[in-house]
């Protein structure tokens, strides 16, 4: 993983495994069916999960094996996971398998036809949001607006260890993001260089939602 961190903006961290890469080009190609789409996105949240967790808080206890005693390793603080409705789901889905027991939040945008600025038509949010480690997931990082909305929701809610975590990530997204949110680590699994003319991200994948819902 490589990890950037520029004057007065979060950190940014790039996913740089081939595991990643193979199951990002699956989620890149015109020809991956629905089913396998869903497959790849949840392989690609798990190894998000792993990097993102290194940034969490583990504290030492004393423990016993069958043997002998250890000092043993414990995450102290509840986890809370908060889809952008409705791509970021694909991510959530993924890494429920690996952390179960973390609450799930979730934010509902859409973007508005005349100043094309996201406006939330839903939002619940865990409780103790505010000692929880907490991940706000969205699998493109396009034009950055949702993402700044979404995350000022959640600190609105009282989180105060959130990081982003994404799938593709491109330069406008990531400098709207820093520029609102400076605190807030940016995991992603790649970067690409552009958008197009109606905010896709190229070379991309396309709609996530869509694709990964089959509704495309
Ligand atoms: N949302 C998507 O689903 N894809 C993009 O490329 C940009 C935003």
């Amino acid at each position: 993983m490589s990890a950037t961190t520029t004057a007065n903006a979060s950190e940014l961290h790039v996913l740089d495994h081939p595991l990643g890469a193979a199951q990002l080009s699956i989620l890149r190609a015109q020809s991956t069916a629905p089913n396998e789409f869903r497959r790849a996105m949840q392989k690609l949240a798990l190894l998000l999960l792993v990097e993102a967790a290194r940034r969490w808080e583990i504290n030492s206890v004393a423990m016993e094996s069958p043997l002998r005693s250890f000092t043993g390793q414990i995450l102290p603080r509840p986890i809370a996971l908060v889809p952008i409705l409705r791509a970021g789901l694909g991510l959530q889905e993924g890494m429920m398998q690996l952390i179960p027991e973390a609450s799930t939040g979730h934010v509902g945008l859409y973007r508005d036809p005349k100043t094309l600025r996201p406006v939330k038509y839903y939002c619940r949010l865990p409780e103790k949001l505010a000692e929880s480690e907490v991940l706000v997931l969205d699998p493109m990082l396009a034009t950055g607006h949702s993402a700044v909305e979404a995350v000022s929701i959640v600190k609105a809610g009282g989180a105060t260890r959130l990081q982003f975590v994404c799938v593709l990530a491109c330069p406008p997204g990531i400098e709207t993001l820093q520029g609102a949110h400076p605190d807030v680590p940016i995991i992603a699994a790649a970067l690409d260089p552009e958008l197009n003319d109606v905010g896709y991200i190229v070379p991309g994948l396309g709609d996530a939602g869509d694709r990964y819902f089959g509704t495309g």
